[in-house]
């Protein structure tokens, strides 16, 4: 009895260790990387007009959108921080590569990004990677996309929309399925009724199920960083805090459905797109959440050791069969005071398959010269069909 015990404590003081060490922040290098030798910056494009640059490449959608870009016309640069996983991407696709890492290393970046016309900023989780790329294409007047779903990240960068159009670069956010369909849709049900004061969006994740549908990692570790901060809702314009997310109960085509109110981004991006002071975003519910996990992810200590646990075990993000068979559905519908309302659908391909094409299709729309300066939203500077540009997507007023 007495040796189980000992060795019980043992294990325990172990996992105790483990866990310590698995969720204490990363420090950050005391001195910045040594400047980038002028032979390998020589070897970048020497003119930056067309040139497309995709930071975190060798991540799951990096790799995706790396490995599509060609089908857009586009020869990109790989990047990332990690050389023994940039190296063979970069090789097997034959495009030149270029080692970045992010943190404390503000010149060499920006004397990179200014061989590039559109950086494609693809490494997340954003809340720790945006503001060091952001800081750089201010400096090097490099225009940037990202696919972040973080709000509080979408709102710092529309925060800095008078400093990006001073540098008269275009800063645009979540070109990935998060939230190019919807802020799309949004966009065309806004425009069929005048002044419309509340937008309700309604995404069924699993219209068309299969086998295989996940998560990316990069995925999974951003929502930690939203599940660790206040849930916001769009309410008469401002963003105030829900103390619970609202659950509605339906019956849809006779299925029984319950819808949960989700802090999608659109509660800032459409905003900007259609101006409408009331937006509510719901998905149809897939299983809970458990009741520890929201606990744990409240503290940075748990959302690291939650995310050592993602990158460990977690599978790489969607299988193949998912990406060519799963579809989702999305629901706009608005109204206005005087009664009118409006209503149309979108049916998409895989978010993620969706993702690839999209961010390149923004990518090719900038270096084709169609760009505002600022902060901006894809259905504002694009409008509400550049989502019907992407393979498998339809749409039907209701
Ligand atoms: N909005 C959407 O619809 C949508 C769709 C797809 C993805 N995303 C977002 O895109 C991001 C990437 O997703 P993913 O699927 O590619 O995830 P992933 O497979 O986990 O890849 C993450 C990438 O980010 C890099 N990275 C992370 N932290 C970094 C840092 N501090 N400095 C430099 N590089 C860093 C990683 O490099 P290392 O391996 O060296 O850490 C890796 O290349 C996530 O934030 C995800 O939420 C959004």
């Amino acid at each position: 009895m007495r040796y189980i015990l000992g060795v019980l404590a043992i294990a325990a003081v172990a996992a105790g260790i483990g866990l310590y060490w698995v969720s204490r922040a990363a420090p950050l290098p005391a001195t910045p990387p040594a400047p980038i030798p002028n032979s390998i910056l020589n070897q970048l494009p020497e003119e930056r007009k067309g040139q497309v640059l995709i930071y975190g490449a060798y991540g799951f959608t990096g790799k995706g959108i790396s490995e599509l870009a060609a089908e857009y016309n586009i020869i990109p640069v790989l990047a990332g921080r990690n050389e023994s996983k940039l190296k063979p991407l970069a090789d097997s696709l034959g495009y030149n590569y270029i080692v970045l890492p992010l943190e404390n290393n503000h010149d060499n970046l920006v004397k990179v990004l200014k061989h590039f016309e559109i950086v494609l900023h693809i490494a997340g989780p954003y809340t720790y990677t945006a503001k060091p790329m952001l800081d750089a294409v201010v400096e090097a007047g490099t225009h940037y996309v990202d696919l972040t779903g973080e709000n509080h990240v979408i709102q710092a960068e529309l925060d800095r929309d008078e400093e990006f159009k001073r540098a008269n670069i275009m800063v645009m956010p979540a070109v990935g399925y998060d939230v190019v369909p919807t802020d799309c849709l949004n966009v065309y049900v806004a425009e069929k009724i005048s002044q419309p004061t509340q937008l309700t969006v309604v995404l069924d994740g699993n219209y068309t199920a299969a086998e295989g549908a996940q998560a990316s990692r990069g995925t999974m570790k951003s929502g930690l960083e939203m599940l660790g901060r206040p849930l916001l809702k769009r309410k008469g314009g401002a963003m105030v805090a829900m103390d619970t997310p609202k659950l509605i109960h339906r019956n849809e085509n006779g299925r029984e459905q319950t819808l949960l109110q989700i802090p999608w981004a659109d509660m800032i991006t459409s905003y900007v797109s259609t101006g409408i002071p009331n937006i509510e975003v719901f998905q149809v519910q897939e299983g809970q959440l458990p009741a520890w996990l929201l606990r744990v992810a409240q503290s940075g200590a748990g959302r690291r050791a939650l995310g050592w646990l993602i990158d460990n075990f977690a599978p790489e993000g969607p299988s193949l069969n998912a990406q060519e068979n799963r579809q989702t559905r999305i629901v706009s519908t608005v109204s206005n005071q005087i009664g009118a309302t409006a209503s149309a659908a979108l049916i998409t391909p895989e978010p993620y398959l969706l993702t690839f094409h999209s961010t390149l299709i923004i990518a090719r729309r900038v270096i084709d010269g169609q760009w505002e300066p600022g902060f901006q939203t894809v259905g504002a500077v694009y409008g509400p069909d550049l989502v019907m540009e992407i393979p498998g997507v339809s749409r039907s007023d209701l």
